[in-house]
């Protein structure tokens, strides 16, 4: 009887790990912070505004689906700088601004999600 008391122990530390009650908007199959969170956590939204529709530090960043497909948009966000060497759409607006747009942080995953739900918005 004795030694099934660690095995117990176990069990109730295992079974301890309930699941935890949805505290901010979180995509619930991965746990990672649904896109729209990230855009506020990374900052976006000092530049391009609670609406996406830009301030004075950037340009609107609404219909985007014209210019870009997600896995480009995603690598622009990681290395903004690379794409206005090579797309001269993006460098004649960058011209507009005084700071460029910085490196956006994170993982690729991150990045991808945000660059799908930034497509997503009309
Ligand atoms: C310091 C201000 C600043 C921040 C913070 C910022 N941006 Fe930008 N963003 C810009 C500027 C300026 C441009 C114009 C192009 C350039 O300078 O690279 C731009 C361009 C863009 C574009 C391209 C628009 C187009 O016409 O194709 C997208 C998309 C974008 N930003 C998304 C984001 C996202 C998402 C974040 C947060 C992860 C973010 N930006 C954070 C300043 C900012």
């Amino acid at each position: 009887m004795r030694a099934l008391a660690p095995f117990l122990l176990l069990a109730i530390i295992a079974c301890s790990d309930a699941p935890q009650g949805e505290t901010d908007a979180s995509d619930s199959k991965s746990g990672a912070p649904a896109p729209e969170t990230l855009y506020r956590s990374k900052n976006c939204i000092t530049c391009h505004g609670k609406d996406l529709g830009g301030t004075m530090l950037a340009p609107s960043i609404r219909g985007l689906g014209a210019h870009w497909k997600p896995d480009d948009l995603a690598a622009f966000l990681k290395e903004p700088k690379a794409w206005l060497e090579k797309d001269a759409r993006l460098a004649e607006t960058a011209r507009a601004y005084r700071s460029p747009m910085p490196p956006t942080f994170g993982t690729d995953a991150e990045r991808l999600a945000l660059a799908q739900w930034l497509l997503a918005q009309p």
